[in-house]
């Protein structure tokens, strides 16, 4: 095998070697048939069981009920941005926005095009540094859903709970940390996530969402804008991404293999905790930009004494095989992103870069 470098980056992020060395067996002849699985139908009995068990992995993993659709779609997070307020927010309905970072604003902006998206939560003049409690939310009594962020990826601040809306439909962002941990998951209507971070690669993106959600689809709906449609074809609506399904399948064993989210959640809290100590213990040369409380077990994001110092220390990483730890062009820093394929060992390395970084430079 080539040597691997410590990959950081936000997404497409880094996947589990198992789980490319598999792909790579099988790249030229799936199970012995003498074709990739990028070159056969989609409805080919070869395929179906890869779909089947995309679809059954990510139900077992994340205790989904058979009240859910699980959906592999495409155009991205970003399409669902779109895709959602275009079927559940008509004009002149209200539906809830708690925006906590780029990505929430993001989804707002869209939302604004079809109704009434009211921002509930925002604290965007502080830099988008924390979330609100449960307590702290109040709800337009008529709105249609809650939309947010559950981890805002450029900031990197992450609800630790999963949010009641009390009876109103939550719709949830879980782009960036989908798979990290266990999540009650009935307290959500639909749930979506582009896959390049902890499910797959880019172009496929998961939906999941509750039956009584899809029965508000409207009818006129443009047939790949609607979810009944996309759901009664089994996400086949028209040819989806197969090799990203086929990914994702492969990346559901491997997590099944390695004890699944409750397993992932002990080893994100070891990474996480491992690396913001070093932030905490740096005397301040290091400053977290997240509040304790909001803090990131997928991107750790900090900042150095200087915009120089920060160039110089994602380049010299760099050069140590410590690669994307460049933050967001929008806000700048460090982001580390340690999603559930990034090793221990790659955030040990980090550590010891940053100690002797500081000592070189403070
Ligand atoms: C939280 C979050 N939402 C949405 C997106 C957009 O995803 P996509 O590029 O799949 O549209 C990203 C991308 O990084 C993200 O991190």
């Amino acid at each position: 095998m080539t040597e691997r470098i410590y990959n950081f980056s936000a997404g497409p992020a880094i996947l589990p070697v198992e789980v490319l060395e598999k792909a790579k067996s099988e790249l030229l002849s799936l199970n012995g048939i003498g074709m990739s699985v990028m070159e056969i139908s989609h409805r080919s009995k070869h395929f179906e069981p890869i779909l089947e068990g995309a679809t059954s992995g990510i139900r077992e993993l994340l205790n989904i009920p058979d009240n859910y659709q699980i959906l592999f779609l495409q155009g991205g997070a970003s399409l669902q941005f779109s895709m959602i307020p275009l079927n559940f927010l008509p004009e002149n309905e209200t539906a809830d926005y708690v925006v906590t970072g780029a990505w929430g604003k993001k989804a707002l902006k869209e939302a604004k095009k079809c109704g009434n998206a009211s921002v509930i939560f925002s604290i965007a003049e502080e830099g988008f540094k924390s979330v609100p409690t449960q307590d702290e939310l109040t709800f337009s009594e008529d709105a249609n859903y809650i939309h947010y962020t559950s981890n805002e990826t450029i900031e990197g601040v992450e609800f630790k709970y999963d949010l009641d809306g009390s009876g109103i439909p939550v719709v949830c962002d879980m782009s960036s940390n989908i798979l990290s941990k266990p999540i009650d998951l009935e307290k959500y209507a639909l749930i979506y996530a582009g896959a390049q971070k902890n499910i797959g690669p880019s172009g496929v993106t998961l939906v999941i969402i509750r039956d009584d959600l899809i029965e508000k689809v409207p009818d006129a709906q443009h047939s790949m804008f609607d979810y009944r449609a996309l759901a009664a074809n089994n996400s086949m609506l028209n040819t989806p991404n197969t090799w990203g399904i086929y990914i994702i399948n492969l990346v559901c064993e491997h997590l099944k293999k390695h004890g699944g989210l409750a397993e992932m959640e002990k080893k994100n809290e070891e990474k996480a905790q491992i690396l913001y100590n070093a932030i905490d213990s740096s005397d301040g040369f290091y400053r977290g930009h997240a509040d304790k409380a909001a803090r990131s077990l997928m991107n750790v994001t900090f900042r150095l004494p200087s915009e120089e110092l920060e160039k110089q220390f994602a380049a010299e990483a760099a050069a140590q095989e410590l690669d994307g730890l460049k933050g967001h062009r929008s806000v700048g820093g460090i982001r580390a992103s340690i999603y559930n394929a990034f090793p221990r060992k790659g955030v040990e390395a980090l550590v010891d870069f940053m100690k002797d970084f500081a000592q070189k430079n403070g």
